[in-house]
């Protein structure tokens, strides 16, 4: 008896303690997502400037006059599934750890008929600025509505600011008509079609792949375009880098001067090697494209592709991520490299760890480009700041 009277104050005491811990945990976060940020905490919920978690997937960063914009794939709280309904979303930032929230800077439509109608699929949005026209423009993975990931398109859209609002322009399929440049005589020629290979993943399925099979096949309506960048180079010149041929080969195509159309120059990177989430930096007159291999939502092993010439021929080097996680990505998959202006050879490497049965608390995983021998390498960081970029590095 005496023990029972003595136990209730002592769990009554417990109880309040580890309601004073819970409340005080909760505070703590509440505050800790108000106050600026100074650092990156990869994996972690980030939020804007109001205190929301950054709903800005598979995205891409154009620096413009002194600010960095972030666009990406808004997704709709408690939502599962991949459906457009919102849009792009646009945040900016200027010292690129707290980003404001500037709304969505191009939105579906709601004619059922249109390419962009509410319910397609809208991915990978990445933004440029074209200095001679004065525009923005964007450029994104589309998947028209009601028809899975099989129209494999690109869509393009234009403002005259970088928050938007964005005007669709068209979709499209790349290259109609047009071979890439470093597609052979007799593969462009060859009589196999798809027709010849009632099985794939055979290996003669796989020679006639790297070959060209779905080039020639798509070669009139143009070729499939999903996970995507786009890139512009020193001199003024836009590419746009796609997962074509079934996702099975990368394709870098030239834009036109104005960067709303294809010069029809392009090429063929790893035929056959199954890459997407392409993502490109350059670096000492060099371009490194890191990639992932091809798992759905589900993280893999980077990839690291090399070369001289935008043209190529491009190289392929092992994993660059090293550590703990590297197998997987740090479980995230690329989606852009973003250039900081004002400090020589840093790059951020950007990637989404993919949550699918709650699209919104897709995390972000930003790491620093570090580089050995010329080559970039990835390190898991739980938290770092832009200081990193000014330790010596070899
Ligand atoms: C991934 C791709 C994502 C999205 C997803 C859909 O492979 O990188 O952008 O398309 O597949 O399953």
């Amino acid at each position: 008896m005496k023990q029972k009277l003595l136990g209730r104050p002592v769990a009554l005491l417990s109880l309040l303690t580890m309601a004073f811990l819970l409340f005080s945990f909760i505070v703590t976060e509440e505050k800790r997502s108000d106050v600026p940020h100074t650092s990156f905490r990869p994996g972690e919920r980030w939020t804007d400037t109001d205190g929301v978690h950054i709903n800005a997937h598979g995205g891409g960063i154009l620096r413009h006059q002194n600010t960095y914009y972030w666009f990406g794939e808004h997704k709709v709280e408690g939502r599962k599934g991949n459906l457009a309904l919102v849009g792009v979303q646009c945040y900016s930032s200027t010292d690129l750890y707290n980003w404001k929230n500037e709304g969505v800077a191009l939105s579906v439509s709601d004619d059922p008929d249109a390419d962009i109608a509410k319910g397609c699929v809208l991915e990978r949005p990445k933004v440029i600025y074209n200095a001679q026209t004065q525009k923005f423009i964007m450029y994104f993975h589309l998947e028209l509505k009601g028809k899975g990931y099989s129209a494999a398109r690109v869509g393009i859209a234009v403002s005259d600011q970088a928050t938007g609002p964005y005007t669709f322009i068209r979709s499209l399929r790349p290259n109609a008509g047009y071979w890439p440049e470093n597609m052979t005589a007799a593969q462009r020629t060859s009589r196999l079609s798809t027709a010849d290979f009632p099985e794939s993943w055979t290996s003669e399925w796989r020679q006639a792949v790297k070959e060209g099979l779905f080039v020639r096949r798509d070669w009139e309506g143009g070729q499939m375009s999903r996970d995507m960048t786009l890139f512009v180079d020193d001199d003024g010149k836009a590419y746009h880098i796609f997962a074509s041929e079934e996702n099975l080969t990368l394709h870098i195509a030239e834009l036109t001067q104005d960067y709303l159309d294809y010069t029809s120059r392009y090429i063929r990177l790893a035929p056959g090697g199954h890459n997407e989430a392409p993502a490109i930096f350059k670096k000492g007159g060099k371009y490194f494209l890191i990639t992932s291999g091809c798992t759905g939502w589900a993280p893999n092993a980077a990839r690291l592709h090399v070369a001289q010439s935008i043209w190529g021929p491009w190289t392929e080097y092992p994993n660059p991520c090293v550590g703990t996680g590297a197998e997987l990505t740090f479980h995230s998959q690329s989606t852009f490299i973003l250039p900081v202006a004002g400090k020589k050879d840093a790059f951020i490497f950007m990637a989404d760890r993919w949550t699918p049965q709650n699209p919104i608390d897709g995390r972000y995983v930003w790491l620093p480009i570090l580089f050995e021998k010329d080559l970039p390498v990835l390190k898991w960081s739980d938290e770092w700041t832009l200081d990193v970029f000014d330790q010596t590095q070899n």
